[in-house]
């Protein structure tokens, strides 16, 4: 993995990279998200978004929407809203139907007080400057609005840290390998709420704890690789490791019969005063 934490932070917010490669397309987003339809309990986090914009009118801003997973669903459920898509990468954004719009969150291309919500769902660990994007997010907000962001804590999955290090280990003939890169450490569950409280007066933390369970490595295996875009940050082949990463999971699901992976991720509902 990255040897620095200074050239991890590069890596995971290196805007030509997010861009031209690991959000060029909603590809390796997918893979990602799919891997939850094997998680129990199962949470709609589209539905528990657009539940606690229940209350709100007017202009909700979708920062860094990615593939359109959230704003599909408040178009369909919340037709009364003037929803705006905006992301850095404009390849993600042809799969998204419109409004949308090229921006980067920490430059938002908006009047001041002019938004009633933002969400910033799984993306503030991508942006440089973390607290100058949250002020600038307090800045877009009418008093009153509401900040709706989403990230994962720093314990989830880590069973598939332990499976990256033990196949990455066999690649290189030892025991253990280096550890893969971590997307959401910038602004885990764990850090989140001190970063949001410095700009916004209450901030309500909803934990999401689950376990996904596969008989079929191919889920599991296709979540790893969609980390290609960072393939040159480990200092192992990439594709080798994930080869044999599958063959690891492969002889667990025969031996037990099904591969876990515990999951945290969280919600946090932020509301200016
Ligand atoms: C992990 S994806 C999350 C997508 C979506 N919000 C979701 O939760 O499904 C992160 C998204 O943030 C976008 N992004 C990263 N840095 C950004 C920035 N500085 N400004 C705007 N969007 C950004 C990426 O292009 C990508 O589409």
């Amino acid at each position: 993995m990255t040897d620095t934490p200074a050239r991890h932070d590069a890596a995971v917010t290196d805007r030509s990279l997010l861009s031209g490669s690991a959000y060029k397309s909603g590809r390796d987003l997918s893979a990602r998200q799919s891997l939850y339809q094997w998680q129990s309990p199962r949470y709609d986090l589209p539905d528990l978004v657009t539940e606690h914009l229940r209350e709100i009118r007017g202009t909700v801003v979708d920062v860094g929407c990615g593939n359109g997973k959230f704003i599909n669903r408040l178009r369909q459920d919340r037709p009364d809203l003037r929803l705006l898509g905006l992301d850095i990468s404009a390849g993600i954004l042809g799969e998204v139907p419109g409004p949308v719009a090229v921006a980067d969150a920490a430059r938002l291309p908006l009047r001041d007080a002019s938004a009633n919500a933002v969400l910033a769902l799984h993306m503030l660990y991508h942006v440089e400057d973390i607290p100058g994007t949250i002020s600038e997010f307090g800045r877009v907000l009418i008093e009153g609005g509401t900040v709706v962001a989403s990230t994962n804590s720093d314990h989830d999955k880590a069973e598939l840290d332990d499976l990256w290090q033990r196949a990455s280990g066999d690649v290189l003939g030892r025991d253990r390998g280096p550890s893969r890169i971590s997307l959401s450490a910038r602004f885990s569950l764990e850090k989140a709420p001190s970063l949001l409280g410095t700009a916004f007066g209450t901030v309500h933390v909803i934990e999401l704890p689950g376990t996904i369970a596969v008989t079929d490595p191919a889920p599991v295996i296709a979540h790893m690789a969609s980390y290609r875009a960072w393939a040159d940050q480990h200092e192992v082949p990439f594709e080798e490791t994930i080869q044999r990463a599958g063959q690891i999971v492969s002889q667990q699901i025969e031996k037990r019969g099904r591969f876990e992976i515990t999951c945290l991720g969280g919600l946090l509902i932020c509301r200016s005063s």
